[in-house]
């Protein structure tokens, strides 16, 4: 089932993006990269330095992308020689990735030797830089001179991490996690600016209310719709601060993240912020339970059933709703009966400007999938009902929703 939701992973919507690689021991995660671009219905083309196809074959790179590799600015003698023009014209995104020192600095510096540098100074669409390389070739003066300036000149940058270098040292120069890399592609693909000035609050995953040492009571949320909004959120320009349960996603650096376990902690987190906040996007399932006492030793089966209390956790959303003031409030709805009543009924009592309806029973809108099937309904009794769709769709649909929303008011 999983796998045949995956033709909904659109999010490069047939967008020409053209990779470029350069010689660095990081060009092994470039297949990677690629793979995860084409599988959301992105173009592209790969272009190699010599240096590069040392460390990644072209015919690896031609197979993901079912394209030629590019490689060389003189193909045949014969033919005209602006494949430079071309390839440049055609991308509506370019990512050097991994983004060596020496490619870096020629750029900097308007040498155009090769294919790649050549047709980046040619390029009118957005170029992004993934550096990787040694820690001490990142704190080489000559290229942080040759990062600034290119950061002036306006390029993007997915900035490396600190990490275990390929060299075996411990430091700066790893080159960014996939996952921020094509969050950065998406947001200069896609992003209009449409929530600069704008502080938002997402939720997001499950909380886990501890019983006793080894045992806690949560749900099976992974995270993953809240994640998509805060994405989705920042692609806007939007300020944007994520309080979550426990998970393994990660996000770009640029989201603040604020990890939590219990909802008790996830109450105070969005207390604390609410107040800079001027939308509020509760996706986290928060567990309706607690014990009412934690206790110290774990414990016994044999004594289970006559220590083992529980009281109700404190609802957020609500409490929220009730300082809500000038703010865009969104929640989320999960019902398995009566489900349109029971969402309106929660959208009234919470006090929100939406609600987002979904049923976990519906094939492809439980927890964990990378899908949703979900009924948008509004305070002014607008009703949207969705098709099945990737997460990320329905974040970018909420956001929409949201963007409308304060243009309106
Ligand atoms: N919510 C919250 N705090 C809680 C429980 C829920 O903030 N303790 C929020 C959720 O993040 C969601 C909305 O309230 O945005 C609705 O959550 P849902 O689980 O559908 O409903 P509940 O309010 O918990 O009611 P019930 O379980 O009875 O359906």
């Amino acid at each position: 089932m999983r796998r045949c939701l995956s033709s909904l992973a659109t999010m490069f919507e047939n967008k020409n993006i053209l990779v470029g690689v350069t010689g660095g021991i990081a060009a092994y995660k470039v297949p990677d990269i690629i793979r995860a671009i084409r599988k959301n219905n992105g173009n592209v083309r790969a272009v190699l330095t010599a240096s590069a196809a040392k460390f990644v074959t072209p015919l690896t790179l031609a197979t993901l992308t079912e394209q030629p590799v590019l490689m060389e600015m003189f193909i045949d003698e014969s033919r005209r020689s602006t494949i430079h023009i071309d390839s440049a014209r055609w991308a509506d995104a370019i990512l050097i990735c991994p983004a060596t020192a020496n490619t870096m600095g020629k750029i900097a510096h308007g040498i155009a030797d090769n294919l790649l540098t050549t047709l980046i100074m040619a390029a009118t669409s957005p170029v992004i830089f993934c550096p990787a390389m040694n820690k001490k070739m990142v704190a080489n003066t000559f290229y942080q001179q040759n990062l600034k300036k290119l950061q002036q000149a306006g390029y993007h940058f997915v900035d490396s991490e600190p990490g275990e270098l390929a060299c075996g040292e411990f430091g700066a120069g790893r080159l960014a996690d996939k996952i921020k890399i094509l969050a950065r592609l998406r947001k200069v693909l896609f992003g209009n600016q449409r929530l600069v000035g704008k502080k938002v609050l997402v939720t997001a995953g499950r909380t886990e209310e501890k019983i006793d040492p080894v045992r806690y009571i949560s749900n099976y949320s992974t995270g993953k719709m809240g994640f998509a909004l805060a994405e989705a959120a920042w692609i806007e320009e939007a300020e944007v601060t994520l309080i979550t349960g426990p998970t393994e996603l990660t996000t770009v650096d640029e989201i603040k993240l604020i990890r939590v376990e219990s909802s008790e902690q996830m109450m105070t987190a969005v207390d604390n912020a609410l107040p800079t906040h001027d939308v509020v996007v509760m996706a986290a399932a928060v567990a309706d339970f607690k014990p009412k006492h934690f206790q110290e030793q774990k414990i016994k089966k044999s004594t289970a059933l006559q220590t083992f209390e529980l009281q109700q956790t404190t609802d957020i959303l609500k409490t929220v709703g009730e300082k809500k003031g000038e703010k865009i409030i969104v929640g989320f709805a999960i019902e398995t009966e009566n489900e349109l009543s029971n969402a309106e009924k929660k959208m009234r009592e919470k006090n929100l400007d939406f609600i987002i309806l979904n049923n976990p029973n519906v094939l492809g809108a439980g927890f964990g999938y990378d899908t949703n099937v979900a009924t948008i309904l509004d305070r002014m009794g607008g009703r949207e009902k969705l098709p099945l769709m990737s997460k990320k769709k329905l974040a970018e649909i909420i956001i929409n929703k949201i963007v409308d929303f304060r243009k309106d008011r």
